[in-house]
């Protein structure tokens, strides 16, 4: 969460779910209606043809990828595929081995239990986690003081789906636990036209494919940016484009909105310019770049520079964060310790 008097920021709350029930209205519920991430959704479906045949419960998944580009959905698809009840929880809300324990044993045979922010459970839950992942087993500690003893129950076997935007703070134990990890990559503009224009069919939007392309250009590669975008445009078209979600449509409502071409949000182009201007393109730590643009250093971290890293306008060096050419073209800046090829002669 930003701090208090920080500047709001359009992408955070564009990848944040601003409207649970909307982002819910629009989440697809079957593998055939989640576009893109083809080679994600091959393996999941032999797994959950494999497990079926044999009658056997689904093996343990981890999902990783920036926000907003499907995990959450992906572990309800996979329930939904094993006609498995779905439990969801989040690493954080899980504070004690306690609340774990009591989620464990409320599960029935072939259950899936979701964990969002799986990076952010308690270490002392974790441990906890690791009998009931591989053996089904749980050691509980029971009564206190010198009456306390540890038993050890058996759980149903269930499937741990875990979610984390930062694989980099999982444990290895932990990490090791799971098999292969699953990464969601970023969506092409292609793929994220055919998310928009379900959405767009689901929120009965009269977008064309031009204006749904445009809204996906500028959509981060990210399905909910796209969902929210389109959001924008439908209202912006509604009351000024005769309810025609054209591209002229969409660019009018986009720029309206401080989203420029490239995808690029007001707090996006703050960051650049904070690190082009006020440290001469960087290297710089963090905690630096963080103060000086005024956002969070985890928010810059989980949000902005995954996809300004991906896009080549910034890079991540040992030494700090740097600007890459691109951000200094953008900036219509000249790099630093580059022959000025403009300046006359
Ligand atoms: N591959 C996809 N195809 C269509 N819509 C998607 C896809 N991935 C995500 N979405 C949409 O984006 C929203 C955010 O996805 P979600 O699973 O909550 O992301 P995450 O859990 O990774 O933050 C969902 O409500 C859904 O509508
Ligand atoms: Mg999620």
């Amino acid at each position: 969460m930003p701090s208090a008097g920080a500047p709001t920021s359009g992408a955070r709350e564009a990848v944040e779910a601003p409207d649970p029930a909307f982002d819910l209205s629009l989440r697809p519920a079957a593998f055939a209606d989640f576009t893109g991430q083809a080679r994600v959704k091959e393996r999941l479906g032999i797994l959950v043809e494999a497990a079926r045949q044999r009658k056997d419960v689904l093996s343990h998944l981890l999902f990783i990828g920036p926000p907003g580009l499907g995990k959450t959905t992906l572990a309800h698809i996979v329930a939904k595929a094993m006609g498995a009840t779905i439990k969801c929880t989040s690493g954080p809300v899980i504070e004690k081995a306690g609340d774990l324990a009591g989620l464990l044993t409320s599960m029935e045979e072939g259950d899936v239990l979701f964990i969002d922010e799986i990076h952010r459970l308690p270490a002392t839950v974790e441990e906890y986690l690791y009998p009931a992942m591989e053996d089904f087993k749980l050691d509980i500690i029971i009564d206190t003081g010198p009456n306390a003893r540890s038993v050890r129950l058996n759980l149903p076997r269930f499937t741990l789906v875990g979610a984390t935007t930062r694989s980099g703070l999982l444990s290895s134990p932990l990490l090791g636990r799971f098999g292969v990890p699953y990464r969601l990559d970023y969506y092409t503009a292609e793929e994220l036209r055919e998310v928009v224009l379900r959405s767009a069919r689901i929120l009965n939007a009269d977008a064309d494919r031009e204006g749904a392309l445009e809204i996906a250009r500028r959509s981060r590669g990210t399905p909910r940016v796209a969902n929210n975008l389109l959001r924008i445009a439908r209202e912006y078209a509604q009351v000024r484009a005769g309810n025609r979600l054209t591209r002229e449509a969409a660019q009018a409502a986009l720029s309206l909105w401080g989203i420029d071409e490239d995808g690029l949000d007001e707090m996006d182009k703050r960051l650049l310019e904070t690190l082009v201007h006020k440290f001469a393109g960087g290297p710089v730590g963090i905690a630096s770049l963080a103060v000086a643009a005024g956002e969070e250093p985890g928010t810059i971290e989980e949000v902005y520079e995954p996809f300004l890293i991906q896009e080549g306008y910034l890079r991540r060096t040992p030494q700090g964060r740097v600007a890459s050419e691109r951000a200094w073209t953008k900036l219509g800046v000249k790099p630093r310790g580059q022959p000025d090829l403009f300046a006359s002669a």
